[in-house]
């Protein structure tokens, strides 16, 4: 998407030197848009943990590029092929352990080995790392690309039931093209519905506390023209009870084979104020993002519990500089999880690459 009228992706390699990640701080959003360079499997696993990248489909890329520097981090360190494999097995497991709550990084190294085991040379898996890690980031852009074709079609049912007035959608956190390569894809149907010249509005929920809503999801919204109004996670609901919402469309971290779809902490209140007041709540995302593994998404995912300066600590602008402080009393604990899960029952349908569906085994499965 656009940033100050030029065209990026979030991850790619350096066309000088293809050992060479590149990707954009979000740390640093909205205040600076800085792009970073990424030399070794080490740094990207940090960008991970420390979220210069993050978003579901942006970690699972990012993994897969991080193996193949491990590669070639391997090609230097080992003599042979064996012990070559056994530095990539090491790696695989450090990088899973970045973040534990979105699929797509296992799904991503999962894939990279599949490949580069099959090779028998080191050169040769060298070229599959790099081959995976290019088409899975290729493949998340055609992913939004469909998400945003199918859920054009709904955004473009609602504003024709409203005579062409403005359709208003809510959305939580990030699931935009700063979290999926391209497009994003809570945000694809929002944006194509926007380039065919339907008057829509957004209201981008805050996020509280990383407020990748605020920070993320509006500053990617001003760079695109989108009309957009941030408000406070709490405003949720009261938007919603005074008919000012049409639709709800959020990402998500793992969505299990029943429906469970496990995203930013604070989708299921928003799922639930939906509920309360017949507001469709749609949920946007690739089938990387499918764990058809597990049952149960209350009992099975692992939520993600980060540092509690998260949750005590704000930063923001001041004059020139950036600031963090202290919001909390100094000696208060703090808890600071990281995502919720919205149960199926009460999402109205998903928005996928391969077609909408409802939130049911049966359809899932079929994904
Ligand atoms: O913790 P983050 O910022 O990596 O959160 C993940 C997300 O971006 C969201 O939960 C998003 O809604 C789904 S990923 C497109």
């Amino acid at each position: 998407m656009l940033v100050k009228n030029k065209h990026y992706i979030t991850i790619w390699i350096d066309k000088n030197n293809p050992k060479v990640v590149r990707t954009i701080d979000q740390t640093l959003l909205p205040h600076q848009f800085k792009i970073v360079s990424l030399k070794s499997s080490d740094e990207i696993i940090k960008a991970i943990r420390t979220m210069i990248v993050r978003g579901a489909p942006l970690i699972g890329v990012s993994a897969a590029y991080a193996i193949y520097l491990a590669a070639l981090e391997a090609q230097k360190k080992c003599r042979t092929i064996y012990q070559f494999d056994r530095y990539i097995f090491k790696k695989s497991e450090e990088i899973k352990n970045t973040r534990p709550t979105a699929v797509n990084i296992s799904f991503a190294v999962n894939e990279s080995l599949k490949v580069l085991m099959k090779e028998n040379t080191i050169e040769d898996k060298i070229a599959a790392a790099l081959n995976c890690a290019s088409l899975l980031s290729v493949q998340e852009i055609l992913n939004c690309k469909k998400i945003g074709e199918y859920g054009l079609n709904i955004i473009g049912k609602i504003s024709k039931s409203k005579k062409g007035k403005t359709v208003n959608i809510l959305t939580h956190c990030n699931a935009g093209w700063l979290a999926c390569i391209d497009y994003g894809t809570a945000t694809a149907p929002i944006y194509f519905a926007h380039k065919k010249g339907i008057k829509l509005h957004v209201y981008v929920e805050e996020t509280r506390p990383r407020n990748q809503g605020a920070s993320l999801t509006a500053w990617e919204f001003l760079q695109n023209k989108i009309p957009h109004s941030i408000i406070t996670d709490n405003a949720g609901g009261y938007v919603m009870q005074k008919g000012m919402v049409d639709m709800v469309i959020v990402g998500s971290d793992r969505t299990t084979l029943s429906g469970d779809v496990c995203n930013k902490i604070g989708t299921y209140k928003t799922a639930l104020a939906s509920k309360d007041n017949n507001i469709p709540f749609y949920v946007a995302l690739p089938s990387s993002s499918i764990d058809k593994k597990i049952k149960n998404g209350l009992t099975e995912i692992p939520i993600e519990e980060r540092n509690l300066d998260e949750v005590k600590y704000i930063s923001g602008k001041s004059g020139k500089r950036i600031e963090k402080i202290l919001i909390t009393p100094l000696k208060s604990k703090a808890k600071n999880y990281g995502f919720d899960i919205t149960p199926a029952r009460l999402v109205t349908a998903l928005i996928t690459e391969r077609g909408v569906v409802k939130p049911i085994k049966s359809e899932i499965s079929k994904i």
